[in-house]
């Protein structure tokens, strides 16, 4: 049977299930339903999903969430997240619970520049595409005013443009490296228009430069684009206290509950297996974020990882130190956030996610989702290092076992209470839910 097709697009909803069902799932007799049960019945919210991309067939639901009691630099947030992982929202309550009676978080923005590049070959020297540059900048700033006038009324803008010169690494290669000051905006579309007329300035210009000779005025533009690697862009977050105050109970000291968290950041900060999953459970709080303030994860997860390896070797995004008897602990990340612009405007529950955090600017939202990922990451390596990540995580896992045997509500009541004296296994679960049953 041809599985392929042309002009889907084209089609309207109901007939690209029709094709997909009678295509790929001819035996599924429920497939139309379970795509259409989640069809939202208020018409033009629908429409407004049905819009994000192409070919929307149904929507894909995930949890949106909310943990509560965060301090940060003084003010109390609740932070919306947006995540399936049954244990993050968990522990990001727990750990914000836990630093509420300690001081709170402390954040700062250290930087907020973001990186936008013109690839392009040229047929010469660095001197004289040098002298190019210098004659056509003021002309490359110039042809930009339409689309930068709003942004530097706000303050915002081009910083800098920069000829970089790329030839060792691949013949006649150069670049525009132009770093921006993008303020409430993630700035994508902002950087993107700004670089492509960039390049059509200094391309067209070149032909009548006097400076070259015939062979170099035909500059061959490859692209331009934004980066995602934001090194400039960068938010810390911490937290600190005494070690005694680290105590929470009977079963171990303060003092051995610091030198262990230590030892475990330490390690991830040497071993690149275990700095992946350590920097995983830090993205499990700061992707839950990013989704749910409409934020584009994937820039960030691609921007944070490259930043992680930025020594030559991947490590620890966090660190954690005991000094004159106090416990500190701390990330720098980069974080190119918006809170205008995108999404944010448009989704209903970004828009309340957004609310919720009081409408911060992107600043802000900086420094609340770097606290997110910092709270994830403490949780996870208190459980690892004293009661072990599985009591916590099977405990929040055991709706999703009883889900999946379609538990009813009693049997849920009556094994979760089970539970909360006997370790939770998949197996257990299973046995006890038969037992019940019995
Ligand atoms: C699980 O989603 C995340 C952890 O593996 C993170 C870690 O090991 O630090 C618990």
């Amino acid at each position: 049977m041809n599985k392929t097709v042309s002009g889907f697009s084209k089609l309207s909803k109901s007939e690209k299930i029709n094709w997909i069902v009678d295509t790929y799932l001819p035996h599924n007799t429920s497939a139309k339903e379970v795509l259409m049960q989640y069809w939202n019945t208020d018409v033009k919210l629908q429409q407004l999903h049905d819009e994000f991309i192409e070919n929307t067939i149904t929507n894909y639901y995930l949890p949106f969430g909310v943990a509560p009691n965060f301090l940060i630099n003084g003010k109390t947030y609740t932070i919306p997240m947006a995540i399936e992982e049954s244990s993050v929202v968990a522990a990001a309550s727990k750990a914000a619970k836990f630093w509420l009676d300690r001081g709170g978080f402390k954040t700062e923005v250290l930087s907020t520049t973001k990186i936008g590049q013109v690839h392009f070959k040229f047929n010469g020297s660095f001197e004289t595409l040098s002298g190019y540059f210098n004659h056509i900048k003021p002309k490359l700033f110039e042809d930009t005013n339409a689309i930068t006038t709003n942004m530097e009324k706000r303050g915002g803008g081009i910083l800098d443009i920069e000829l970089r010169d790329k030839t060792a690494e691949i013949d006649g290669y150069y670049q525009l490296h132009v770093s921006f000051e993008t303020l409430d905006a993630m700035g994508a579309n902002f950087i993107n228009s700004c670089l492509e007329q960039f390049a059509k300035t200094f391309k067209s210009h070149a032909s009548d430069y006097e400076g070259f000779s015939e062979e170099e005025r035909d500059i061959d533009l490859i692209m331009s684009i934004l980066s995602n690697y934001v090194p400039e862009c960068i938010v810390r977050a911490e937290v600190s206290c005494a070690i005694e105050d680290l105590k929470e109970s009977e079963q171990i000291s303060g003092e051995d509950f610091a030198t262990k968290f230590v030892q475990a950041v330490n390690i991830a900060e040497i071993e690149p297996y275990r700095a992946v999953t350590h920097n995983k459970g830090i993205m499990n709080g700061i992707d839950a974020v990013v989704l749910a303030t409409g934020n584009d994860f994937r820039a960030i997860e691609a921007g944070v990882h490259a930043y992680a390896a930025r020594n030559g070797r991947y490590s620890s995004l966090s660190h954690a130190k005991i000094e004159n008897g106090v416990f500190r602990f701390w990330m720098d990340i980069p974080l190119a956030l918006g809170t205008v612009g995108g999404l944010t405007g448009l989704h209903p529950l970004v828009k309340l996610a957004l609310e919720i955090l009081d409408n911060p600017s992107a600043k802000e939202l900086m420094q609340i989702t770097a606290v997110a990922g910092l709270a994830q990451n403490f949780a996870a390596l208190r459980s690892l290092t004293t009661t072990g990540i599985q009591q916590g995580h099977m405990k929040m896992h055991l709706m999703n076992i009883l889900n999946q045997f379609n538990a009813n509500n009693e049997e849920k009541q009556a094994l979760t209470e089970h539970f909360k004296t006997t370790t939770v296994t998949h197996t257990a679960v299973v046995e006890a839910l038969s037992a019940l049953r019995r």
